[in-house]
């Protein structure tokens, strides 16, 4: 949720700012701010509802300069999306500016102790409170950095919080409170950056500390210094990012919706890279830090994530159950951490996160420490909360920037991921033979490349059938087995940015209540490839049909029993069963966008949404 950036140097801040909130705003895109200081100028504060070009356009009208700057892009928590509610927020005196990202759980009783002692406020966020808390104990200490730590200490919840003061102006001050938000400081020659995520400052530096929970970070010209909220110095090597810049970018992509799908084939090559050894038929995860023993010791594995990540979870369910024989729960983790779970000393917890930043996904693998059971996080973003708190290791997708708010390449590269995990579980554990297991290798190698094969020929099939169906007011997506999660993101794809009411349904459940809506108006997507339920499917389908619904099948290229059972049938290259749901995605990504496409809908920043969601 919610963008933030600051910069101290030699160059215009607002340049570096606005450039960074740009690489920012699929983290929230209700309002942008920024807070700029120059010698002469002073504190220059410039808001804007809306998109961040709002912000450009004004900073047009009233250009703002300085070498010293911070900027927020929002989501909104706590008040409507309005200019008084956007960031950064003032202290009573003026002199003090902050902007945050996260939630303060106690603004309430904070703002009435404030308002007792006088203070105003001007927005309904609880942002102003931290302003105005900072203020008052700015007072009383002289200096910005202990009136921080006192007001952080203060606050309950999870927040990264940045402050700028006019009296100490060649200095940014960056804190850090639980997991709610991530605080990423990037160091260069002569200037130095802070981010709540990587894209923001890739273009000028690779060399970044993450600023841990409870701690702040001085920021100027000079250098980064780093302490504990408690005041205790803080040694941290930086990390080197290999990220390119320009995967960030659009390229010549309409929307990085459409460039995260086309990437896919990519994406997949780059999970698969360095982890198959094809020689000895085995695999290899670099960062997994569980030897043969551990994993031949878990008998139970909790698979827990948000979204589509949860999607992922369920298919890597089947995935693990089916290679590994180790029993799965599949948990969201916002249920998962407050359900009081039994995990025992024999669990896992797997983890996935694209963005490795999602509150409960972080909270549920601090529920597994907590009760002394490791966790593994298959994650994509680099050197995130998700990855650093695998105890057990991260997976790294290596998938490169994921900035579409819906998920697309990240999705398909965690299933291939959890299959590599799986295998190297199944490898340790002996529940496959060597041969198997090639088996299983050959098919991995060949999935990005039936990738390329399902974007080539079914594009502007998919195309045609958005033109057919994009003024449906629903949609139902079936789906059995491995391909039941497929049909439950199939249809949170559709309903996420193009805003049509889609559900998904294991197929054999419709005729327990779904089977009511269809009409000759309702578009049923129905995934059938050629597997050991296909019989079932193809029953499912003939119920649809007759009563009178749109069938829209995906089955296996060649499949003509299919089609004429279908009005519209999406062929996908045959592969292993459990790695059709890879394939299958493709087309219903490709679907969804181009109905948003046609019903004018904001394809990469769909409405409500924000990319890395780190609040409650
Ligand atoms: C939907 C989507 C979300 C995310 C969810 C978890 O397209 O992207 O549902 O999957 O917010 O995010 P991560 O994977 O970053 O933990």
């Amino acid at each position: 949720m919610c963008g933030i950036v600051g910069y101290v140097g030699p160059r215009n801040a607002t340049e570096v700012v606005v450039g960074g909130l740009q690489r920012l705003e699929y983290r929230g895109y209700d309002s942008a701010g920024i807070a700029i200081y120059d010698g002469e100028a002073g504190l220059q504060l410039r808001r804007s509802v809306g998109k961040l070009i709002n912000l450009v356009n004004r900073l047009n009208r009233e250009p703002a300069a300085g070498a010293v700057g911070i900027g927020h892009t929002r989501w909104a928590t706590h008040g409507g999306v309005t200019e008084e509610n956007a960031h950064p927020h003032r202290d009573a005196s003026g002199k003090i500016v902050v902007i945050q990202n996260g939630i303060v759980e106690n603004y309430l009783e904070l703002k009435g102790r404030l308002i007792e002692l006088g203070y105003t406020f001007h927005s309904q966020t609880d942002t102003e409170v931290i302003a105005h808390l900072v203020g008052h104990y700015y007072t009383e200490e002289g200096a910005l950095e202990p009136a921080l730590c006192r007001a952080m200490a203060e606050l309950r919840g999870g927040n990264a919080v940045v402050a700028l003061c006019v009296d100490e102006p060649d200095t940014i001050l960056a804190a850090r409170l639980g997991n709610a938000g991530g605080v990423v400081l990037g160091l260069g020659e002569g200037e130095h950056f802070v981010a709540s995520d990587i894209p923001a400052i890739l273009d000028y530096t690779r060399d970044l500390i993450f600023l841990e929970d409870r701690e702040l970070a001085r920021i100027n010209r000079n250098g980064i210094v780093i302490t504990t909220l408690a005041g205790a110095p803080v040694r941290r090597e930086p990390v080197r990012i290999q990220w390119d810049p320009v995967a960030a970018a659009k390229g010549d992509h309409k929307h990085f919706m459409q460039k995260e799908i086309f990437e896919q084939p990519r994406a997949l090559m780059d999970v698969l890279r360095g982890r198959i050894d094809q020689e000895a038929g085995t695999i290899h995860l670099e960062d997994l830090k569980l030897d043969d023993a551990a994993l031949r010791g878990i008998e139970r594995i909790y698979a827990t994530a948000c979204g589509t990540a949860w999607h992922a979870a369920l298919v890597t369910k089947f995935i693990i159950e089916s290679l590994a024989r180790v029993r799965v729960e599949v948990d969201y983790a916002s249920e998962f951490r407050y359900r009081g779970p039994i995990l025992g000393n024999d669990a896992l917890l797997l983890a996935i996160s694209q963005s490795g930043e999602t509150v409960d996904t972080l909270a549920a693998m601090e529920e597994a420490r907590s009760q002394g059971v490791p966790s593994v996080a298959i994650v994509n973003a680099i050197g995130s909360q998700a990855a650093r708190l695998a105890d057990g290791g991260p997976i790294y997708l290596h998938a490169g920037p994921e900035i579409g708010v819906a998920s697309t390449k990240a999705f398909t590269s965690m299933i291939v991921a959890g299959y590599l995990f799986a295998l190297r579980l199944a490898q340790a554990r002996g529940t496959l033979s060597p041969a198997e297991i090639r088996t299983h290798i050959q098919a991995l190698l060949e999935l990005p490349g039936k990738a390329a094969e399902v974007i080539e020929t079914t594009s502007s099939q998919c195309e045609i059938l958005a033109e057919r169906y994009h003024r449906a007011t629903d949609a139902l997506y079936l789906g059995r087995q491995v391909n039941y999660p497929i049909a439950l993101e199939g249809a949170l794809k559709l309903k996420e940015i193009s805003y049509i009411h889609a559900e998904g349904y294991p197929a054999g459940e419709m005729k327990h209540g779904p089977i009511a809506l269809i009409d000759e108006n309702l578009p049923v997507i129905c995934i059938a490839p050629r597997d050991s339920i296909y019989d079932k499917m193809i029953s499912n389908i003939e119920q649809v049909k007759a009563r009178h619904g749109q069938v829209i099948a995906i089955g296996s290229a060649g499949d003509d029993f299919l089609a004429s059972k279908a009005d519209d049938t999406i062929f996908i290259p045959e592969t292993l069963p459990l790695l059709q749901p890879v394939l299958v995605s493709i087309p219903l990504q490709i679907f969804a966008y181009h109905v948003a496409l046609l019903r004018g809908c904001d394809v990469d920043q769909p409405r409500n949404l924000a990319k890395s969601v780190t609040v409650e």
